[in-house]
Formats: C-alpha cells, structure tokens, sequence
C-alpha cells in the first residue's frame, strides 16, 4: 500500500498515507510518500503517459495527473487540476554558445498556469487537502508558492493564506496572491522567519502546503517524467536545478530513484544544483565535506525566489545527488543577472532563479567540471513576467 515513511532510512517509521503529519513523530525529520510497485509493465505503462497526452479529460490534459500509476491514487472529484504540466522543452541556441556547451535543453517549468513549477506540487497537495476535508490552506513564501496556492485554492474551494516576507517578494507575485484571493500575512525577515512563524502558530485548522508537505514533492517528481519521456527516454547526463527551499531538488531525485527501481529506466542523470552565492548553504556544506548544514540567518540575493539560509528540505536533496553522483555550486548575483539577460536573448525568458541554471552550467564547463559535449537539461522555475521590477532596474 501507498503509504507515508519517515524519510530517514535509518528510523524507517511509517504511516498511514492520509495521516495529517508534517514531520515523523519518532525522529522529527521530514517524511515522504513511498509509492507502490506499478502493476503493469514500463514500457505499456510509457505508452499509456503518451496517449494521454492526446486527451482532453481534464484528468489526462493535466501534465501531472497523466503520470498517476506513480501518485497516490484519488477519485476523480477531489482532484483539483488546472491541466498543470505539459510544458515545452526548448533548446539553448545563444544561451549554449554563450555557456560553452553544446547540448543545452531548457525545461519551462515556468510556463505552467501560475508562471511557476510550484502548480505541479499544488495540483497534489491540494488534492490531498480536498480529499482531507480541509477549509483553509496556508504556506510561507517568497512569492510562487503564495501566487499558485492561491489560484489552486480558489480552484477547490477553499480559503488560502500566504506568509510573505514583507518587501522581499516581487510585486508581479504579490498581486498574483492578491487576485487570487489569498489573504496575505506580512512578516517581518525573511523567508525562514516566516516559514517559523507559521509553523510555530501551529493552528490545527491550517493545511500547510510548503513544500516540506510530502504531496507537494510527489506532484513536482512528474516534471523529470515528463522531461525523461521528451527526450524519448534517454537519458541527458545533467539536470540542473536552481535550489532554494530545495524541495524541487528532492522531488527530482525522488523522480530518478523510482523511475531507476521500477525498471523505467537503466541509469540517471546527474543532478546539478544551483544556489545564489548570498544565500548557500547547501553548496557551503558541499564545499567543505561536511556532514550538517549550516543556516544563514541573513541570505541574500537578487534572485528573491531563493533568498532562503535554512532549507528545511536539505538533507532529501543530499540523497539526490548521492544517487545520481550529481554536485552543487553557487553562483554570483552579477553572473545571475548575466545568464538572465543571456536567456531573455534567447527568446526564452525566465525569472532571475531560474537564471542560475545557466550562470552554474557556464561555470561548470568553464572549471572543466561538466564535459562540453555532454547533454544538459536545466530546469526554468518561473516565468520572465514573474519579477518586472528586476528587468526594468537592470535595464535602466
Ligand atoms: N525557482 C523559483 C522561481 C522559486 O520560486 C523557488 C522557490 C525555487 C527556484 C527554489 O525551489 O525551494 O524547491 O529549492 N520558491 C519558494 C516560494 C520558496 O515560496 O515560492 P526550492
């Protein structure tokens, strides 16, 4: 059965798939879904994922929701879609000459309804919230998770209230909350703090929808099927990710870790990720070989998505990386700036986050640490039109 585990192997607690937890009782740390053997094959079960894509079922047309036999499993009206997912996969022309690689792919995450890859995780999270009955749904933010909680709750009916950091989300996210619907805190700090705050209000008629909910990173793992299934199922030799919170992170390496136990693939790609340097912890505790991450208490960057010193989901994204053989760097608020325009001039666009993909993947190949002639896929979080004030500032 489906079921919720501790995600520390050593503790191994487990529980009910439906049990309103956050973290394992035993132990405190972070849990996560383990998900059953499919029943069919991988090659028809591959198959069916292709066909799918031709519906118009709102079941099926929803890029999430297509890839089922690996999800926890819901009837048809607690699901809360907003035919989420399906997004391109777009090749790097300048971007690629200019990072010196040869192979370079762009998965979009953030042409998704919202502008963002955070509709991939609502989409389950707030089908697990429907299923549960829930009234009001809460998540701290710097601005994605705010803007597409907002629209999904609006979606399924429910109240939704965001924690932002006062003055540190942009204004396009902000207003995206606002027009959803969401009432918004303010508080004062930074993400981190608000993400305190709203655990520590510990308020039982709250559904907490940050990405430490374990349904949130199962709907985010589609996002590697659906890229692994674009590239005809084979596989590039890097995926690179901005990370943050590094929940998305988790979920890709959650994503490979199934896919290669099921029989769906025969090896992974290496997962690359990315940090602004005002804001590293990960890529500090990576650097020095250590075995615990240390939480910045004043992070920052331009990138305002990932201005986080304490990523709560840190030691799911080690697993991650030790499973693929993958790496973490960190790059400058200048050379994200660069990469930013450098995507924006490749007709493609992104939000200044996302960017660090291509500053990492250009300082990689540059260091010698990744082959030139390798296949790279870099994941887009969030749309260009996401952070304006940033494009108009740079520009003038
Ligand atoms: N890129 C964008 C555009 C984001 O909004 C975020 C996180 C990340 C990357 C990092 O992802 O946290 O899973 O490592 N945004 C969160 C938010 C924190 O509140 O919108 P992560």
């Amino acid at each position: 059965m489906t079921h919720l585990r501790c995600s520390i192997a050593d503790c191994g607690a487990k529980f009910d798939l439906h049990d309103r937890l956050l973290a394992c009782p035993a132990c405190g740390e972070l849990l996560e879904i383990a998900i059953d053997p499919p029943e069919s094959e991988p090659s028809l079960i591959k198959n069916l994922w292709r066909e799918r894509r031709l519906s118009f079922h709102p079941r099926y047309s929803s890029g999430v929701w297509r890839f089922r036999e690996l999800l926890p499993q819901y009837s048809e009206h607690h699901i809360v879609t907003m035919s989420e997912g399906n997004t391109p996969l777009v090749e790097g022309r300048k971007t690629a000459d200019w990072a010196g690689v040869r192979h370079l792919w762009f998965k979009h995450l953030g042409w998704n309804p919202t502008g963002s890859f955070k509709d991939l995780g609502m989409t389950a999270g707030m089908t697990e919230a429907k299923f549960l009955g829930v009234s009001t749904v809460a998540c701290a933010s710097t601005g994605n998770t705010a803007a597409s909680l907002a629209a999904y709750a609006a979606r399924g009916g429910m109240k939704a209230r965001v924690y932002l950091p006062t003055g540190q989300a942009s204004a396009n996210k902000l207003a995206q909350a606002l027009d959803f619907g969401a009432e918004v805190v303010q508080i004062q700090g930074s993400f981190d703090t608000a993400l305190d705050a709203l655990l520590e209000a510990e308020d039982e008629n709250l559904y907490f929808l940050n990405s430490i909910n374990p349904f949130r990173i199962e709907g985010q793992k589609t996002a590697m099927y659906e890229l692994l299934e674009q590239f005809d199922w084979k596989i590039p030799d890097y995926l690179v990710v901005p990370g943050g919170n590094l929940g998305n992170s988790s979920a890709f390496g959650k994503a490979f870790m199934e896919l290669k136990k099921f029989g769906f693939i025969d090896h992974v790609p290496k997962i690359v990720i990315v940090q602004a340097a005002g804001a590293n912890p990960l890529a500090r505790l990576w650097r020095s070989g250590g075995k615990d991450l240390q939480a910045m208490a004043e992070p920052e960057t331009v990138a305002t998505a990932i201005r986080i010193g304490n990523p709560r989901s840190w030691k799911k994204a080690v697993a991650g990386i030790a499973f693929t053989g993958g790496l973490v760097t960190d790059v400058t608020d200048e050379e994200i700036g660069e990469a930013k325009s450098m995507i924006g001039r490749d007709g493609i666009g992104c939000e200044p986050a996302s960017a660090t993909t291509l500053a990492g993947i250009r300082k990689l190949a540059s260091e010698g640490r990744i082959d030139r002639d390798a296949t790279i896929a870099a994941v887009l979080t969030g749309h260009a039109l996401k952070d304006t004030d940033y494009i108009i500032k740079s520009h003038s």
